[in-house]
Protein backbone atom coordinates (compact mmCIF):
# COMPACT_ATOMS: atom_id res chain seq x y z
CA UNK A 1 0.00 0.00 0.00
CA UNK A 2 1.90 3.28 -1.44
CA UNK A 3 0.16 5.94 1.14
CA UNK A 4 0.86 5.29 5.17
CA UNK A 5 -1.64 7.07 7.27
CA UNK A 6 -1.83 7.80 10.69
CA UNK A 7 -4.65 5.29 12.65
CA UNK A 8 -5.92 6.87 15.79
CA UNK A 9 -8.19 4.15 18.51
CA UNK A 10 -9.04 6.18 21.35
CA UNK A 11 -11.73 4.33 23.84
CA UNK A 12 -13.17 3.45 27.84
CA UNK A 13 -10.98 1.17 30.00
CA UNK A 14 -10.33 -2.21 28.48
CA UNK A 15 -12.40 -2.18 25.59
CA UNK A 16 -10.17 -4.15 23.06
CA UNK A 17 -8.29 -1.37 21.39
CA UNK A 18 -4.87 -3.04 21.73
CA UNK A 19 -6.20 -5.88 20.32
CA UNK A 20 -7.65 -4.02 17.58
CA UNK A 21 -4.70 -1.74 17.11
CA UNK A 22 -2.57 -4.67 17.66
CA UNK A 23 -4.41 -6.79 15.02
CA UNK A 24 -4.44 -3.86 12.36
CA UNK A 25 -0.74 -3.28 12.46
CA UNK A 26 -0.25 -6.53 11.83
CA UNK A 27 -2.04 -6.48 8.81
CA UNK A 28 -1.16 -3.03 7.34
CA UNK A 29 2.83 -3.68 8.14
CA UNK A 30 2.51 -0.86 10.27
CA UNK A 31 4.06 0.30 14.24
CA UNK A 32 1.57 -0.31 16.82
CA UNK A 33 2.08 1.75 19.82
CA UNK A 34 0.45 1.41 22.69
CA UNK A 35 0.52 5.09 24.28
CA UNK A 36 -1.10 3.69 27.76
CA UNK A 37 1.86 1.82 28.34
CA UNK A 38 4.00 4.82 28.60
CA UNK A 39 1.48 6.30 31.20
CA UNK A 40 1.68 3.11 33.20
CA UNK A 41 5.39 2.75 32.92
CA UNK A 42 6.00 6.51 33.96
CA UNK A 43 3.09 5.52 37.31
CA UNK A 44 5.30 2.80 37.59
CA UNK A 45 8.97 5.45 38.31
CA UNK A 46 6.69 7.21 39.65
CA UNK A 47 5.95 4.45 42.81
CA UNK A 48 9.23 2.94 42.83
CA UNK A 49 11.21 6.08 43.30
CA UNK A 50 8.65 7.58 45.90
CA UNK A 51 7.97 10.31 43.76
CA UNK A 52 5.17 12.70 45.31
CA UNK A 53 3.61 13.62 42.15
CA UNK A 54 1.15 16.50 43.78
CA UNK A 55 4.12 18.45 43.75
CA UNK A 56 4.95 19.62 40.15
CA UNK A 57 8.77 19.96 41.00
CA UNK A 58 8.88 16.62 41.78
CA UNK A 59 7.26 15.53 38.69
CA UNK A 60 9.30 17.50 36.57
CA UNK A 61 12.42 16.59 38.26
CA UNK A 62 11.48 12.66 38.12
CA UNK A 63 10.47 13.25 34.21
CA UNK A 64 14.03 14.29 33.04
CA UNK A 65 14.75 11.09 34.25
CA UNK A 66 12.72 8.93 32.92
CA UNK A 67 13.53 7.01 29.20
CA UNK A 68 10.92 5.63 27.58
CA UNK A 69 11.36 3.32 24.32
CA UNK A 70 9.59 0.66 22.55
CA UNK A 71 11.44 -2.63 21.01
CA UNK A 72 9.62 -5.86 18.96
CA UNK A 73 10.10 -9.05 20.31
CA UNK A 74 10.59 -11.33 17.41
CA UNK A 75 9.51 -14.02 19.60
CA UNK A 76 6.15 -12.89 20.42
CA UNK A 77 5.70 -10.80 17.44
CA UNK A 78 4.80 -7.87 19.69
CA UNK A 79 6.42 -4.69 20.96
CA UNK A 80 7.30 -4.18 24.20
CA UNK A 81 7.92 -1.03 26.32
CA UNK A 82 11.19 -0.18 28.15
CA UNK A 83 11.32 1.80 31.08
CA UNK A 84 15.26 2.82 31.35
CA UNK A 85 16.18 -0.15 29.36
CA UNK A 86 14.16 -2.34 31.64
CA UNK A 87 11.67 -4.60 30.03
CA UNK A 88 8.36 -3.54 32.10
CA UNK A 89 5.80 -4.33 29.24
CA UNK A 90 4.33 -7.48 32.39
CA UNK A 91 4.59 -5.24 35.09
CA UNK A 92 3.02 -2.51 34.36
CA UNK A 93 -0.33 -4.33 33.72
CA UNK A 94 -1.00 -4.83 37.38
CA UNK A 95 -3.38 -3.61 39.41
CA UNK A 96 -1.30 -1.76 41.70
CA UNK A 97 -0.59 0.31 38.54
CA UNK A 98 -4.01 0.46 37.10
CA UNK A 99 -5.31 1.92 40.57
CA UNK A 100 -2.62 5.04 40.17
CA UNK A 101 -2.31 5.57 36.64
CA UNK A 102 -5.15 7.79 36.09
CA UNK A 103 -4.38 10.45 38.89
CA UNK A 104 -0.52 10.16 37.04
CA UNK A 105 -2.06 10.27 33.59
CA UNK A 106 -3.98 13.70 34.39
CA UNK A 107 -0.98 15.59 35.38
CA UNK A 108 -0.18 18.23 32.72
CA UNK A 109 3.75 17.58 32.84
CA UNK A 110 3.36 14.07 32.77
CA UNK A 111 0.80 14.47 29.64
CA UNK A 112 2.83 16.78 27.53
CA UNK A 113 6.14 14.79 28.11
CA UNK A 114 4.19 11.54 26.47
CA UNK A 115 2.37 13.08 23.67
CA UNK A 116 5.81 15.02 22.59
CA UNK A 117 6.97 11.44 22.76
CA UNK A 118 3.71 9.60 20.52
CA UNK A 119 3.89 12.43 18.10
CA UNK A 120 7.50 11.91 17.28
CA UNK A 121 6.55 8.30 16.78
CA UNK A 122 4.05 9.18 14.44
CA UNK A 123 6.43 11.30 11.99
CA UNK A 124 6.91 8.59 9.50
CA UNK A 125 2.85 7.86 9.41
CA UNK A 126 2.08 3.82 9.08
CA UNK A 127 1.24 3.82 12.87
CA UNK A 128 -1.83 2.36 14.76
CA UNK A 129 -1.72 4.18 18.41
CA UNK A 130 -4.77 3.74 20.95
CA UNK A 131 -5.11 5.64 23.79
CA UNK A 132 -7.43 8.15 25.23
CA UNK A 133 -6.87 11.13 23.58
CA UNK A 134 -5.19 9.92 20.32
CA UNK A 135 -7.71 11.46 17.97
CA UNK A 136 -8.03 14.33 19.75
CA UNK A 137 -5.18 16.06 20.42
CA UNK A 138 -1.84 13.86 19.59
CA UNK A 139 -2.91 13.07 16.18
CA UNK A 140 -5.97 15.65 15.32
CA UNK A 141 -5.28 15.16 11.38
CA UNK A 142 -5.32 11.41 11.61
CA UNK A 143 -7.03 9.85 7.91
CA UNK A 144 -8.88 6.82 10.60
CA UNK A 145 -10.07 7.24 14.11
CA UNK A 146 -11.87 5.06 15.53
CA UNK A 147 -14.02 5.71 18.82
CA UNK A 148 -14.09 1.97 20.15
CA UNK A 149 -16.55 1.05 23.33
CA UNK A 150 -18.48 -1.70 24.73
CA UNK A 151 -20.94 -2.70 27.65
CA UNK A 152 -19.16 -2.62 30.91
CA UNK A 153 -20.03 -5.78 31.92
CA UNK A 154 -18.30 -7.38 28.85
CA UNK A 155 -15.38 -4.78 29.64
CA UNK A 156 -15.07 -5.88 33.03
CA UNK A 157 -15.20 -9.61 32.11
CA UNK A 158 -12.20 -9.54 29.25
CA UNK A 159 -10.05 -7.77 31.65
CA UNK A 160 -11.01 -10.01 34.76
CA UNK A 161 -10.22 -12.96 32.54
CA UNK A 162 -6.53 -11.74 31.97
CA UNK A 163 -6.09 -10.85 35.33
CA UNK A 164 -7.17 -14.43 36.91
CA UNK A 165 -4.32 -16.04 34.94
CA UNK A 166 -1.53 -13.92 36.96
CA UNK A 167 -3.54 -13.04 39.66
CA UNK A 168 -6.12 -15.55 41.32
CA UNK A 169 -6.81 -13.14 44.39
CA UNK A 170 -8.18 -10.29 41.82
CA UNK A 171 -12.06 -10.40 42.42
CA UNK A 172 -14.37 -9.42 39.61
CA UNK A 173 -15.67 -6.44 41.88
CA UNK A 174 -12.15 -4.84 42.39
CA UNK A 175 -11.68 -5.08 38.37
CA UNK A 176 -15.03 -3.52 37.56
CA UNK A 177 -14.35 -0.65 40.47
CA UNK A 178 -11.07 0.28 38.95
CA UNK A 179 -12.47 0.17 35.27
CA UNK A 180 -15.08 2.44 36.84
CA UNK A 181 -12.98 4.52 38.62
CA UNK A 182 -10.59 4.83 35.55
CA UNK A 183 -13.44 5.87 33.12
CA UNK A 184 -14.94 8.12 35.51
CA UNK A 185 -11.23 10.42 36.11
CA UNK A 186 -9.49 9.90 32.04
CA UNK A 187 -13.42 11.56 31.07
CA UNK A 188 -13.16 14.34 34.03
CA UNK A 189 -9.71 15.60 33.44
CA UNK A 190 -8.61 18.82 32.85
CA UNK A 191 -5.90 18.29 30.34
CA UNK A 192 -7.21 16.58 27.29
CA UNK A 193 -9.94 14.45 28.75
CA UNK A 194 -11.40 11.25 27.03
CA UNK A 195 -13.16 12.18 24.29
CA UNK A 196 -14.87 11.00 21.02
CA UNK A 197 -13.34 13.02 17.94
CA UNK A 198 -15.83 14.74 16.05
CA UNK A 199 -14.50 12.93 13.11
CA UNK A 200 -14.32 9.50 15.02
CA UNK A 201 -16.29 6.14 13.65
CA UNK A 202 -17.21 4.95 16.72
CA UNK A 203 -17.38 0.66 17.02
CA UNK A 204 -19.24 -1.01 19.61
CA UNK A 205 -17.79 -3.82 19.66
CA UNK A 206 -20.17 -5.84 23.00
CA UNK A 207 -21.25 -8.18 20.14
CA UNK A 208 -17.89 -8.71 17.99
CA UNK A 209 -15.30 -11.63 17.96
CA UNK A 210 -11.75 -10.27 17.21
CA UNK A 211 -12.29 -11.34 13.91
CA UNK A 212 -15.41 -9.54 12.85
CA UNK A 213 -13.79 -6.20 14.51
CA UNK A 214 -10.63 -6.61 12.30
CA UNK A 215 -12.76 -6.94 9.70
CA UNK A 216 -14.74 -3.78 10.14
CA UNK A 217 -11.81 -1.88 10.52
CA UNK A 218 -10.12 -3.11 7.43
CA UNK A 219 -12.92 -2.15 5.55
CA UNK A 220 -12.52 1.64 7.11
CA UNK A 221 -9.15 0.97 5.96
CA UNK A 222 -9.53 0.17 2.33
CA UNK A 223 -11.94 2.79 1.93
CA UNK A 224 -9.49 5.68 2.56
CA UNK A 225 -6.28 3.63 0.45
O1 LIG B 1 -5.82 -1.08 28.39
P1 LIG B 1 -6.59 -0.24 29.35
O2 LIG B 1 -7.90 0.16 28.79
O3 LIG B 1 -6.68 -0.82 30.71
O4 LIG B 1 -5.83 1.12 29.59
P2 LIG B 1 -4.47 1.65 28.99
O5 LIG B 1 -4.65 1.96 27.54
O6 LIG B 1 -3.35 0.77 29.39
O7 LIG B 1 -4.33 3.07 29.74
C1 LIG B 1 -4.10 3.15 31.14
C2 LIG B 1 -4.44 4.54 31.60
O8 LIG B 1 -3.52 5.48 31.00
C3 LIG B 1 -5.81 5.08 31.25
O9 LIG B 1 -6.80 4.70 32.19
C4 LIG B 1 -5.58 6.58 31.25
O10 LIG B 1 -5.63 7.11 32.56
C5 LIG B 1 -4.17 6.71 30.75
N1 LIG B 1 -4.08 7.05 29.33
C6 LIG B 1 -4.24 8.38 28.96
O11 LIG B 1 -4.52 9.21 29.81
N2 LIG B 1 -4.06 8.76 27.69
C7 LIG B 1 -3.76 7.87 26.74
N3 LIG B 1 -3.56 8.28 25.49
C8 LIG B 1 -3.63 6.51 27.08
C9 LIG B 1 -3.82 6.12 28.38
Amino acid sequence: MANKIIITIDGWSSCGKSTLARQLAGKLGYTYIDSGAMYRAITLYFLRNHVDWTDNSEVDAALKNIGIEFRFNEKVQQSEIYLNGENVEYVIRDLVIAEKVSDVAAIAAVRSFAVAQQQKLGEQKGIVMDGRDIGTTVFPHAELKIFMTADIAVRVERRFKEFVEKNPNVTLEEVKNNLEMRDYIDSHREVSPLRKASDAIVLDNTNLNMEEQLEIALNLVNELL
